[in-house]
């Protein structure tokens, strides 16, 4: 059984996770309209991944005996300068993201809370991998700068992003 504070932070966690959702799901629509198919694609993806993990925690709330909390979700950033504009964005999202995983999972340590200790081991994990990501994204990116065949070059690798296997 979940104690309400676990319960609490966690359905915050799960306000966070669709919130980030909700960025890339912004971040989609830029790449969209300014004609780049391959970031679209893949910031879409990332917005699943982020709803996979909402739903994680939801249903690892429900799995304790808790009740998860549907809580809203404020508008996102949506306008962006340049590529590398909107992947500093996300970067920075999602080191946001890894402190709060970080201060949750101190939370759970006080608590004593060993279940949500284990899950939240995957979570931190997953931030490893993100950021990782991200920065590399970046970094290819600054070496494009404002070189159009590099960047169109870049939007189809990205397209060519699978799906992870790691949330299912
Ligand atoms: Fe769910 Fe990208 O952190």
């Amino acid at each position: 059984m979940l104690s309400k504070t676990i319960q609490d932070a966690l359905n915050e966690q799960i306000q966070h996770e669709f919130s980030s959702a909700y960025a890339y799901l912004a971040m989609t629509a830029y790449f969209e309209d300014t004609n780049f198919p391959g970031f679209a694609r893949w910031m879409r993806m990332q917005y699943d991944e982020e709803i996979t993990h909402g739903m994680r925690l939801f249903d690892f709330v429900h799995a304790r005996g808790g009740r998860a909390a549907v809580n809203g979700i404020d508008k996102p950033r949506a306008d962006f300068e340049s590529p590398v504009d909107v992947f500093q964005s996300a970067l920075e999202q999602e080191r946001r993201v890894t402190r709060l995983i970080y201060d949750l999972y101190e939370l759970s340590q006080n608590e004593k809370d060993y279940g949500t200790l284990v899950e939240l081991q995957w979570f931190i994990t997953e931030q490893i991998e993100e950021e990782k990501i991200f920065e590399e994204i970046i970094e290819t990116l600054n070496l494009a700068g404002d070189d159009h065949a590099a960047l169109l070059l870049l939007d189809r690798q990205l397209g060519e992003r699978k799906a992870s296997t790691a949330d299912a």
